[in-house]
């Protein structure tokens, strides 16, 4: 993976959302505001995590300073360039957003018994599950203090944000009930689980930079389609990545039995060739945990139609994104949101 081409993501030790994104900025201006309004979320987010506790402490800074794309305070950032993006509730606004999100990739990565976390050790493998479980309800805490101060608006968004995403992640444990088409469940899961906090982050950056409401309602309509198209990358990136690029350890949905858009388009292919009738045999198995057909499932699923189809679905949420966007004022603002739309369409390959 080459350097500076702002494609590798969740590694290193300083946060840089905006060359992770790979974000297009067409005004100096804009791109300054943005990235004043991301300091000043990293130097808070860092204060936030702080406890009585040392092991507390220690462990909830661990994910902060790892790193990470910071993918939902941009969005708060960009959504507040439609008002005023120097109002005082923007940052604590992005703050809140990003320890809610990382609350969960800890509770995430101990139900997937992910190894790795943004380029680092995850809290449940450098510490135990427990550790990593607590941690997360704690950063949930200090979210929620946070948003106490914004209001009882940013608090009941931010609960019935979360309680979106719980139930998309308890819909993917449980899997689609009998009867129930296996493609609409997921990307039902997926716009609960992923589209939800990312709607929520638009919303906030339009509401608490004073932006109108239709320009709020607009960015929180373009945010639930980004999410879903972020998560379907991701998902993709999971198959077809290394862990340099995704920071994370590749094939982690298919040891854990997570049927993502490739995987699910592969099982319901009629593909007559020998590659496809086999990877349709060691998927329909069920998880895929023995390391050799671990490895070459990965390496069918790779080069197999189902994941051009799914690339080409990530392009369509992608655009859909895009056209979400139009009711907002033209300007570069909407251009750095469009961009955004091209880098989740590119980075699958
Ligand atoms: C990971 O989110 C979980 C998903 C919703 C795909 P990110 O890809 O935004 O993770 P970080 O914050 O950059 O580590
Ligand atoms: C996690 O989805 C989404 C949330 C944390 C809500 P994934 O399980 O696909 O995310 P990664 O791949 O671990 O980042
Ligand atoms: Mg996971
Ligand atoms: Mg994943």
């Amino acid at each position: 993976m080459p350097d500076g081409c702002g494609m590798v993501e969740g590694v290193g030790g300083t946060a840089d959302g905006m060359t992770a994104l790979g974000l297009d900025f067409v005004d100096a201006r804009v791109e300054a505001s943005v990235g004043a309004v991301l300091a000043r979320v990293e130097t808070q987010l860092r204060a936030s995590v702080a406890s009585a506790d040392p092991l507390v402490t220690e462990a909830a800074r661990h994910l902060v300073e790892a790193g990470g794309k910071r993918f939902r305070p941009v969005l708060v950032a960009l959504g507040a360039q439609f008002g005023d993006p120097t109002a005082p509730q923007v940052v604590p606004a992005a703050v809140v957003m990003e320890l809610t999100h990382l609350a969960t990739l800890y509770h995430d990565d101990v139900m997937d018994e992910a190894p790795v976390r943004r380029g680092a050790q995850s809290a449940n493998s450098r510490w135990t599950n427990s550790v990593a479980i607590l941690v997360g309800d704690y950063l949930f805490a200090r979210a929620a203090d946070i948003a106490a101060d914004l209001g009882t608006e940013a608090v009941r968004l931010q609960a019935r944000t979360f309680a979106r995403l719980v139930h998309g992640q308890i819909a993917e444990t449980v899997g689609p009930r009998a009867g129930d088409d296996p493609v609409a469940h997921y990307l039902h899961v997926i716009a609960e689980k992923t589209g939800s906090l990312i709607a929520t982050s638009a919303r906030f950056g339009g509401m608490f930079g004073g932006a109108s409401a239709a320009d709020t309602e607009a960015l929180a309509g373009y945010g639930e389609t980004i999410g879903v198209a972020f998560q379907l990358s991701d998902d993709l990136l999971d198959i077809a990545s290394d862990s340099v690029q995704s920071g994370k350890t590749p094939g982690t949905d298919l040891r854990e039995g997570v049927p993502t858009l490739p995987v699910l388009y592969a099982l319901g292919s009629d593909d007559g060739d020998a590659a496809s009738v086999r990877l349709r045999e060691i998927l329909a198995a069920g998880p895929v945990t023995d390391d050799a057909l671990h490895a070459e499932a990965l390496g069918l699923l790779r080069e197999s139609p189902a994941l051009k189809r799914a690339r080409e679905t990530v392009r369509s949420y992608a655009e859909e994104a895009r056209a979400r966007l139009r009711p907002l004022p033209d300007g570069a603002p909407r251009r750095a949101l469009e961009s955004l739309c091209d880098f989740i369409a590119d980075r699958t390959g």
